[in-house]
């Protein structure tokens, strides 16, 4: 791992979550499907979505996937009170064979791609099985604001233009939600205890920068809080 990797992940250590997000997101989901037995959570960064699933679903048998290992062992710490009825792996969400009756991914489908990541997925996902992930967006007439929070992300796709991906890869758009403000600040808060904390202490250069970026990554949010989203998508394949 480089340097700059590693000052990027004592940034990113010990936070609740890794992106925004909060239980009424999984709640949400749920209210609106039968309750699934065999649950995915792709990319489970620290675990918070895991909790939430498997407290909401006290059925259910979850496997929770990620690929940093540090993320792996605070995942596994956060839902160890659940028993064996949840297991967390190392391993890469694309290669999941299940059968899930739901995929939950939030925040990490980018990573592959709508159309590679629903493509893998088809063949885990059991008949008439859902995924439900969130997806970064930006809109055309967005504010010169929100878009300097995107810069440097590559291309953010519009709600549409999200959708149109969607049903490309041979699924059925249910419902959407979109994901402003208190699930950022559930993201960011902690985030920002963490950084306090981390100069308090004496800083390295390196963590000291990926301090900096955080937070201007967070100073730009908050001059668009209202307008930077994630579309959070539930769909089934058809
Ligand atoms: C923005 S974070 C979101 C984490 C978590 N879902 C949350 O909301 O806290 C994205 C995560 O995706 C993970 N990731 C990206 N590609 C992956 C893959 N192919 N398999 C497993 N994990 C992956 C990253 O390691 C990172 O922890």
């Amino acid at each position: 791992m480089t340097g700059d990797m590693q000052a990027f992940f004592e940034v990113h250590r010990g936070l609740l979550r890794e992106g925004p997000g909060l239980p009424e997101d999984v709640h949400w989901a749920l209210a609106q499907i039968k309750p699934p037995a065999r649950v995915l959570d792709a990319a489970c960064g620290p675990g918070a979505d895991t909790a939430t699933l498997a407290e909401a679903l006290p059925q259910a048998r979850i496997e929770a996937v990620e690929m940093v290992p540090h993320f792996v062992t605070e995942a596994r710490e956060r839902t160890a009170g659940f028993g064996d009825r949840i297991m967390v792996l190392e391993a890469d969400m694309l290669s999941m064979s299940g059968p899930y009756d739901l995929i939950w991914c939030a925040g990490a489908v980018y990573f592959a791609g709508i159309a590679r990541a629903l493509g893998a997925w088809r063949k885990a996902l059991s008949p008439g099985g859902y995924v439900a992930f969130s997806e970064p967006v930006l809109e055309p007439g967005a504010s010169k604001a929100a878009r300097r929070f995107w810069d440097g992300e590559g291309q953010v796709s519009s709600e549409a233009q999200v959708l149109s991906q969607v049903q490309a890869a041979g699924y059925r758009v249910l419902e959407t939600r979109r994901i402003v403000g208190a699930a950022w600040e559930a993201y960011y808060t902690p985030m920002q205890a963490h950084i306090d904390a981390l100069r308090a202490a004496n800083l390295a250069d390196a963590v000291a920068q990926a301090c900096d970026q955080a937070e201007a990554e967070m100073s730009n949010w908050r001059a668009a809080r209202d307008e930077v989203a994630y579309l959070l998508i539930l769909a089934r394949c058809e």
